[in-house]
């Protein structure tokens, strides 16, 4: 049974990938500092496997912290790295902050590790920035940062592309698009603190009467509808693309020693279009008002995804209503902050 750490991994994306991964038949233990998590997610996370999780309580900045998890556990065979802050306009406010955990906890986790095994990496779809050409592919040049979190993502890459070859490692770079959703049991979810800043937190809140409208953020835009497309993906998906990754790597199937992936649906959604999925899918009104534009937003972004396709042999399984269902699932079942 192949064992696998997983930094961050009682955060949104990284519980649902323990489920996966334990699924699937790896042991997994967790480094997490709870600092945008709870410690009741491993407990849900056992609900759904029903098998249990190791977690050890680390700062992945402390060098100290981290070589002394490495001695204890010197039987791993690979890491998938999401322990990251991810809060855009927080990045804005506090930089140093953003590239000293997100850039500063992979050099440690680098220099702490052991240089033979393998990494996943949480890349993200903001790498590229805002780009003529659609759909964004993996050799697309990454556009100037518009945050200093965007720009720790593409600062990660280009530190993992070069070192990779350098310590003789295999690492995959997986850029998400735009993970919803939560586990179809409503176990786990996202759970954001204070007002969420992202589009479906907001709309299930809003649907929920939690908060009294949700703000449309602009409708002149050039797309069929006037608002801004992405590429939603069912967090499930994004989950069970790690796996693919970690097969790949353990399987000694990946030759070069670094390959980024795009992880979507290649499909894009208008904000306007999402509300009335969500609506239908739902049976539950999003009340809502056009606002003005969000500062720093790109137009439209959503995948090609077919390098994931053919060479990760990964391609996005749930529908957008699903995804959508599952994630006002959640909100009336998540335990309110
Ligand atoms: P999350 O905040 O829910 O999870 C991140 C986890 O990492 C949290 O549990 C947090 O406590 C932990 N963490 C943060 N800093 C740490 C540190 N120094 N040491 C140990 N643990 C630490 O975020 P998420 O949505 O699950 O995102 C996971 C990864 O995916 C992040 O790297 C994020 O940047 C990336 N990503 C997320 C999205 C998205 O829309 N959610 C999109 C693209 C990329
Ligand atoms: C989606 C769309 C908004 C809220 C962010 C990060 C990105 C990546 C994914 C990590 C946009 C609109 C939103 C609202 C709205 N994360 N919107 N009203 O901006 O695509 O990406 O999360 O890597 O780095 O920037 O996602 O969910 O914030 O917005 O109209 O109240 O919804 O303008 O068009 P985004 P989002």
């Amino acid at each position: 049974m192949p064992k696998i750490l997983v930094t961050g991994g009682l955060g949104y994306i990284g519980s649902h990938t323990c489920v996966v991964l334990q699924q699937a038949g790896y042991e997994v233990v967790v480094v997490d500092n709870l600092v945008n998590s709870k410690p009741e997610v491993a407990l849900q996370i056992e609900k759904i496997t029903q098998q249990p999780l190791a977690v050890e309580v680390v700062d992945i900045c402390d060098a100290h912290a981290l070589k002394g998890f490495f001695e204890q556990h010197s039987d791993l065979d690979g890491i998938i790295h999401f322990a990251a802050l991810k809060a855009v306009g927080e990045s804005l406010a506090q930089p140093e902050l953003y590239f000293n955990n997100n850039v500063g906890g992979m050099l440690q986790l680098l220099e702490q590790s052991p240089k033979q095994l393998p990494i996943v990496f949480s890349s993200s779809c903001t790498v590229y920035g805002q780009s003529e050409v659609l759909p964004l592919q993996e050799d697309f040049l990454f556009q100037k940062a518009e945050s200093p979190y965007g720009s720790t993502k593409q600062m990660c890459e280009d530190i993992l592309r070069f070192t990779a070859p350098k310590q003789q490692r295999k690492v995959i770079a997986l850029r998400y698009f735009n993970p919803i959703g939560a586990h179809p049991t409503a176990h786990i979810g996202e759970l954001p603190q204070g007002v969420p800043q992202n589009l479906v937190p907001y709309m299930t809140q809003t649907a929920a009467g939690k908060r009294p409208k949700l703000n449309v953020f602009g409708a002149t835009y050039n797309t069929p509808d006037g608002s801004c497309i992405r590429d939603y993906i069912h967090v499930m998906d994004v989950a069970q693309a790690h796996v693919k990754a970690i097969e790949r790597q353990l399987s000694q199937r990946q030759v070069e020693p670094y390959e980024a992936f795009n992880i979507g649906t290649g499909k894009g959604h208008s904000v306007l279009e999402l509300i009335h999925l969500f609506e239908k899918a739902t049976g539950v009104a999003v009340p809502h008002a056009i606002a003005a534009p969000r500062v720093g937003d790109v137009v439209a972004a959503y995948a090609d995804t077919q390098y994931a396709e053919t060479t990760l042999n990964w391609k996005a399984q749930y529908s957008i209503e699903q995804a959508l269902q599952d994630a006002w699932a959640w909100e009336k079942a998540a335990p309110n902050e």
